[in-house]
């Protein structure tokens, strides 16, 4: 089989890997049939996450077809089509007890990619399958639950359910690449009264406005406090999502909010912010910030499934599975490419029409 394998910083190679097995009884082998790539995969290759190994299989996104049970898993069998999340529960340490599999310490949380195999390959070892794959119901296409396996999990449960996003509330997004859009996408759910991307980029703020949001602000050639100052009556905003993961939109995050207000971390930060109490102290601001734990999958699965939730606009961009370094390529330069996401798709494993099976008897084919 073959798969996209990280060989130190700024090297990966489609090419030939082991075949999949089970290790564990607990583990599912899983036919990949579409995959994705994430701005932390473009994180690994920079060298940023050492605790991913070079000889790993990137990738902690994808769908797939069940191909093979180890003796403990009772809810999947061969052959059922499932959602693998970006995040493994083994459903029985205290953090995955208390809706925390994030922080897992039972051997699962962010390991796809990282500290196990991941899941850009032909196939993949998924362990823990029972408390840690989703059954895709038939009438979805993978294309409208691949998102799931990250961006909308993540945006929505450490942006704005971390962030208290409530009824007619005024709500400034950080950053609009995948993760600042898909808090755009979800803070809709809560009906704040508006909604202001900011961003550096006016093609993403374009995008923020398809998305849902109100106002865009381009922070590289506006003053946004100045502008949401005059739009908040000097107060500021209710939440403010930082989705970038530099320290100056983190400390823009802290510059909006409002005496009393939230702001909700998502990016991931490579280097030291810094935290103004001297002028935070006495505004009861509430700071959070999290990895995703992806427990609310199965009700944003839900969303999807009666219409209310649609995350199809995020594919932008399509290839075949075996053609993922091509995709790497247009993903890692989305400032010239527009990409917001690559969606991945193995060749179909279908039994031939029937017909085409009476032709291949009768022409010896
Ligand atoms: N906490 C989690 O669980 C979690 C999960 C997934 C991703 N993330 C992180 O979320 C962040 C966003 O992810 P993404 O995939 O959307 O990233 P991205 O790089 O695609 O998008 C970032 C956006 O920020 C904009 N930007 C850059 N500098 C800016 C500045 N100074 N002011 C305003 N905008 C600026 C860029 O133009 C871009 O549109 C990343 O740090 C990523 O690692 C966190
Ligand atoms: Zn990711
Ligand atoms: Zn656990």
């Amino acid at each position: 089989m073959k798969a996209l394998v990280y060989h130190g910083p700024g090297e990966r190679a489609w090419e030939e890997v082991p075949e999949r097995r089970l290790q564990a009884p607990t583990d599912a082998i899983v036919r990949i049939d579409t995959s994705t790539i994430c701005g932390t995969d473009l994180h690994i290759l920079k060298g940023d996450v050492p605790t991913c190994r070079p000889g790993t299989i990137l990738g902690h996104e994808a769908v797939g077809t069940i191909t093979e049970v180890g003796a403990a898993v009772t809810t999947v069998k061969p052959g059922d089509r499932v959602l693998v999340s970006c995040i493994t529960s083994c459903g029985r340490c205290d953090y995955c007890k208390e809706g925390h599999p994030g922080q897992c310490t039972g051997g699962g949380g962010w390991i796809f990619g990282h500290r196990i195999d991941g899941l850009q390959a032909e196939y993949a070892r998924v362990p823990f399958a029972d408390t840690s794959v989703y059954k895709v119901p038939e009438m979805l296409t993978d294309e409208q639950v691949l998102f799931l396996a990250d961006i909308l999990p993540t945006a929505f449960e450490v942006g704005v359910l971390n962030g208290r996003v409530r009824p007619g509330d005024t709500v400034a997004i950080v950053g609009a690449g995948p993760i600042g859009l898909a808090t755009i996408l979800t803070a809709q759910l809560y009906t704040p009264a508006r909604i202001i991307a900011i961003d550096l980029a006016d093609a993403r703020l374009a995008r923020a406005r398809q998305f849902g949001a109100d106002i865009t602000i381009n922070n590289g050639t506006e003053d946004a406090i100045a502008r949401v100052m005059e739009m908040t009556g000097g107060q500021g905003v209710d939440v403010a999502v930082e989705a970038v993961g530099v320290p100056a939109t983190f400390e823009l995050c802290t510059d909006l909010v409002r005496a009393g207000g939230h702001v909700a971390n998502v990016g991931v930060h490579g280097q030291a912010a810094t935290l103004h109490l001297e002028t935070l102290w006495i505004k009861d601001v509430t700071v959070t910030t999290g990895l995703v734990d992806a427990t609310s999958t199965a009700m944003l699965l839900r969303l999807i499934e009666g219409g209310r939730l649609d995350p199809t606009p995020f594919a932008t961009h399509r290839f075949p599975l075996d053609q993922t370094e091509e995709a790497y390529d247009v993903f890692a330069n989305a400032a010239t490419t527009q990409a917001l996401k690559v969606v991945l798709t193995a060749e179909p494993v279908e039994a031939p029409p029937a017909e085409a099976a009476v032709e291949a008897v009768l022409h010896g084919g």
